[in-house]
Parts: C-alpha cells; structure tokens; sequence
C-alpha cells in the first residue's frame, strides 16, 4: 500500500476511535426494570403500586438509571398477574389510576428518569371486550383471535391439533359460547390475537400511540416469538407440530417442537411496524428517539433479525439473553466470553448491544450463580459495550424466597403439579423489594404481603446497604460514576478468557486511559500476566473499583504483568497512561 493509501486507510477505519457520532440516550443506558406488585405499596394492601413506584423514584436516581421498564399495571383478571390484560389503555384499580400515572410521570421528567411501558401484544384476557365480541361473533371482532372448530372423529370433538402451551396442556380451549376452540399460547386466560387481521395490527398500533402521547420513552414489548402463528392452510386447518422424541408428557410444552407457533418469518416485521409508529410520533410531536425493548426467545441469528433489515428500522434493544439462557454456575471463563462475543460478532453493524441477567421470570442471580457472584454480574453487565437492564433487587444482591406450594400463585407452577413446581415456579423471584428492615422490609404497612418478604430482609436492604463501603449496593453505585467516563460510554471492548478462571473485558479508545476488567469466576487464587492475553495495556495499572472480595483497595497500583486475583474477586483497572493505536492495529 502506498503511504496515501495508508493515510486514507487510517482515515477511515480509525475515525471510530478519534470522531465519534453522538450516542442517542438509550444506547449506553442503565436500564432497571421494575415488577409495580412488588416494589412499593403505597397504601397498605400489600401490592404494590403506581404511587409506590413515583415515591421510588428518587432511589432510581440515587442508583444511576436512566430509564425503567415497568411491568404491566393495566386493568386484568391477574390470571398471569397483568401479563392478562383486559383493558389495554386503563389502570388497573390495584395499581393506581390514570391520576397516579399522569403523575408518575410528571415526576419521572421532573427527575429525569425514563419510563418504558410493557406492552404485550401478542394476548389479551378472555375477559377483554375485545375477546368477549369475538366469542359473540360481533363482526367487527370475529377474527380478533385465532378460532377453531376442532376435529371430529367418530362423533368425537378435540382440539384441532396437538399444540402445546407454555402452561402446559392443550393450547386450544373449547368456548362453549361461540362452540369452537381459541388458541392460547400462555394460559387459557391469555387467548392468542390473530396478527393475520390487519384491524389488530391497527390496534396495537393505537394501543402505542395511546401511550406515546403519554409521554412514555418506549415499550418493552412482551412474548414476541409467539406472535404469528403459521398460516392456515386452504381448509382452514393448522398443522402438528412435530414432537420431541426425549419428552413423553404431552401436556408438557416440551412434548413438541415448536416450528408453527414460535418465530414465524412475519413476526419480525411486526416490530418493524411498530417502530415506524413511534418514528413517525417523534416526527410529528418531537423529542428524544422513543425505544422499543423487545421480548423474544429465540435463536441468536434470529434476534438479529429484530434490530432491522437493509429497509427498516427494527428495536433498538432486543433483550440479549444469551447469558441468562445458557451460562450456569459452573460455566467458565471462556463459556462468559464466548456467549458476550456470540452477540458482539453476530450484531449487524452500527448498533447497540445490550446485557441482561435477571428478570421476574427468572431465578435471581444470586440463587442461580451463588451470592459471591452477584458483584460478579453487575460489574460485568456495567462495563460491557451498550446498555445494561438490571431487575429490581439485583443491585442489593436479593435472592429467591422459598415459597410453599400451598402459597405459590403463579400460574407457571399452579398449572402443574406440585412434584417440581419449585422449578416452574416464578414466584421466588417475584417477592417484595427490600428497603429497610422495618416490616414487611419497608415494602408494606399492610397485614400481609401478596408474595412473602424474604426471611433475609434484615440483612439485605437498601438502607442497611447504603452505610457499607462494599456492600452489593454501593458496588452497583460506584460503577454507575465510573460509567460516565468517556471509555466506558464510546470505547472500544474485547472480552476474552484470561484463562478458564478469569474473564477479562479490555475497554479502550485512542488518546484514552485503558480501562481493564477482571473477573474471577471460580474461588481459585490467580496470577495473571495480561501481556499473554491482551495487547497494548500500558504497564502501569491503577485500581479504580474493587468488590469486597479484594485485597486491593482504590488508588492503588500494579503491574500488567503480575496480577494476584482472590477467590471470586472482580476488579476495575486503568492505566495510567494514555494509548495512541488505533483499534484495529
Ligand atoms: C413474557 C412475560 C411473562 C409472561 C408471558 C406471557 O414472557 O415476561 O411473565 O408470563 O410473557 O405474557
Ligand atoms: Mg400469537
């Protein structure tokens, strides 16, 4: 190459370290998502509500987040605790009022705290009105849902196939009224809407603009993989799904391969309308990109498809769960690497990534990878490219409540048997937050709490967190200053396995300080070299956040060649020079 060409070369492919392009708010946020039942009652009838989430507001920002995804609060039956919704622009009188919302978000602008709403899409209860005319067969709602006569045999009516629900058993039920059967990919109480009816894709896209002129930053849209359905064929009729040789309960939604009913090819296209719709809204009435944060659990190659094609614009965040789906507690460093890389590599270019590892229908992380590691997550999910969602109590270290069968509610469990409901069962993850050690853990003034208080709460709480230096809590804060600096929001990351113990996230930027992460997995003594695994890193290294595992206090220094790493110690290094390569030399 001759010199000019060079030149241009370093021109081009460089600008990215030396120019950069404005970031857009949600890019490099810290998202918190909150479950409204369970984190602040405001009066007293142990659910938590509207009101207890606008006098939280404040902690949010004492914890640095910028935006948060609610769970739904609209009016439901709570068959699936609002995931049911029967009406989808109303409060549900358990959570507040329209009153309390308005407020809630005149607060969040005043405090600067983003709200996303859930948005759920691809159900209603059977006790919307919607569903309700549908079954009537009221001509404007007839094909609102996805109806079946089923099949006769020998005089005898099922199901028109063998589908299977995610709460187990048939996902058709007979409705006695219109005599025919409804699909419900989720409980029967959640009947499925026909996206093959272009009247309810104009409705959801209502049902958005309802809430955009609520002033709202965004959706979290829910359950997405299961919006199509496979076409029906010429005779109205919908195939099998083919069944999985390893699993022998039919009622088990294992029992079949899910190729008709999960990620059908339309699907993605219903979030590229959904985002002209917001798109279109801010043309119109201004302000800042409203987002959409989409719910899909899918194939890795797949999810790309959600972030857009070469003629639309998809989600900005679909959720990345390659962590929370496949890394267990005895992963090693390279299963973290190899997982973060899987969707940095595969992510189409001149978009954000984005780090999930915990949400109401998962265990807590503490409980999936043992409390030593909850530093572990929020410092990895705080320094990674992109932006990070954190659910309510992970920043405090809360770990699943052991609940009774006799007191499990949710329908995930209650659906099965009691044999291993502790597995199905969502509830442990759903207990109220811990704020103080007052009753109820401050949650509550109320008699009782709709899920119990964790037995812990004394220990683990907001209050008691804030007065200790390495407490989870104070962690979770120092990383949110440390996010700030100029590296961590633009610079460039590699993420590698130092060796099968360690994991090691680079973060850097020309003209920068380096910025090194190191994370202990195991509780194995360690001595790095990083000159063996990472290129570049000035020698002098300083210590900028440390967990309570560490020796090493802030402000103290080491060498890139001689690192000592405790039993489950994850620390935050800078360099005390700058670097001048280029990132891709
Ligand atoms: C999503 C929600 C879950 C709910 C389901 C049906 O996966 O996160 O809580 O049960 O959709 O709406
Ligand atoms: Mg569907």
């Amino acid at each position: 190459m001759s010199p000019k060409w060079v030149l241009v070369f370093l021109f081009c492919f460089g600008a990215s370290d030396i120019s950069l392009a404005a970031k857009a708010w949600w890019q490099t946020a810290s998202f918190y998502q909150i479950y409204p039942r369970s984190f602040k009652d405001s009066d007293g009838d142990g659910i938590g509500d509207l009101k207890g989430v606008t006098d939280s507001l404040a902690y949010l920002k004492e914890i640095g987040i910028a935006a948060t995804w609610l769970s739904p609060f609209l009016e439901s039956p709570m068959a699936d605790f609002g995931y049911d919704i029967s009406n989808f622009t109303k409060v549900d009188p358990l959570f507040g009022t329209m009153e309390d919302f308005d407020e809630l978000m005149a607060k969040s602008k005043k405090l600067g705290v983003r709200i996303i709403l859930d948005f759920v899409p691809n159900h209603s209860s059977n006790e919307c009105e919607w569903f309700i005319k549908s079954a009537a067969k009221d001509p404007e709602y007839k094909d609102f849902y996805v109806w079946h006569p089923g099949k006769i045999e020998n005089g005898v009516r099922s199901p028109p196939n063998n589908w299977v629900s995610v709460f187990r058993g048939s996902a058709w039920e007979w409705h006695e009224g219109r005599q025919e059967y409804f699909l419900h990919q989720f409980h029967k109480k959640q009947p499925d809407f026909n996206f093959r009816n272009p009247q309810v894709r104009e409705t959801m896209n209502e049902i958005l603009r309802f809430w955009l002129r609520k002033g709202i930053d965004g959706f979290r849209v829910d359950a997405i993989h299961h919006g199509f359905e496979i076409a029906p064929d010429a005779d109205g009729n919908y195939p099998d799904e083919p069944r999985n040789d390893w699993n022998n309960d039919p009622e088990d939604y294992g029992y079949v391969d899910h190729i008709y009913t999960v990620d059908q090819p339309e699907t993605p296209h219903l979030v590229y309308e959904w985002r002209k719709v917001l798109d279109d809204f801010q043309k119109e009435n201004g302000g800042d990109e409203r987002i959409l944060m989409v719910e899909a659990w899918s194939p890795i190659d797949t999810m790309m498809h959600y972030y857009g094609n070469d003629t639309a614009e998809g989600a900005q965040i679909p959720f990345n769960f390659q962590m929370i789906s496949y890394l267990w507690s005895g992963s090693d460093a390279y299963h973290y690497a190899e997982l973060i890389n899987a969707w940095l590599d595969r992510m189409p270019a001149g978009r954000s990534a984005n780090w999930v590892i915990g949400n109401h229908d998962k265990n807590r992380v503490g409980s999936r990878f043992g409390s030593e590691r909850i530093d572990l997550f929020n410092i990895l999910l705080l320094t990674l490219p992109g932006c990070s969602i954190t659910y309510n109590g992970e920043e405090i270290g809360m770990t699943d409540v052991w609940i009774s069968w006799n007191d499990t509610v949710d329908p995930q469990a209650c659906n099965g048997f009691e044999d291993g409901y502790e597995y199905r069962s969502r509830d442990p993850a759903r207990t109220p937050f811990q704020w103080s050690d007052a009753k109820h853990a401050g949650f509550s003034t109320g008699e009782t709490t709709w899920l119990p208080v964790g037995t812990d709460y004394e220990l683990v709480n907001v209050k008691r967190q804030r007065g200790i230096t390495f407490s989870h809590l104070n962690v979770f804060k120092q990383l949110q200053v440390l996010r700030s600096e100029k590296v961590l929001q633009d610079g460039n990351a590699e993420v590698k396995a130092v060796n099968s113990n360690v994991l090691g996230v680079k973060r850097y930027l020309y003209g920068e300080q380096v910025y090194i992460v190191l994370l202990n997995v195991f509780e194995h003594v360690q001595y790095i070299n990083l000159d063996d695994s990472f290129k570049g890193i000035p020698n002098e290294l300083e210590y900028i956040l440390v967990n309570d595992k560490s020796p090493r206090r802030k402000g103290d220094f080491t060498s890139v060649k001689s690192i000592t790493l405790m039993p489950h110690e994850v620390v935050v290094l800078r360099s005390v020079e700058k670097i001048y390569t280029f990132s891709f030399l």
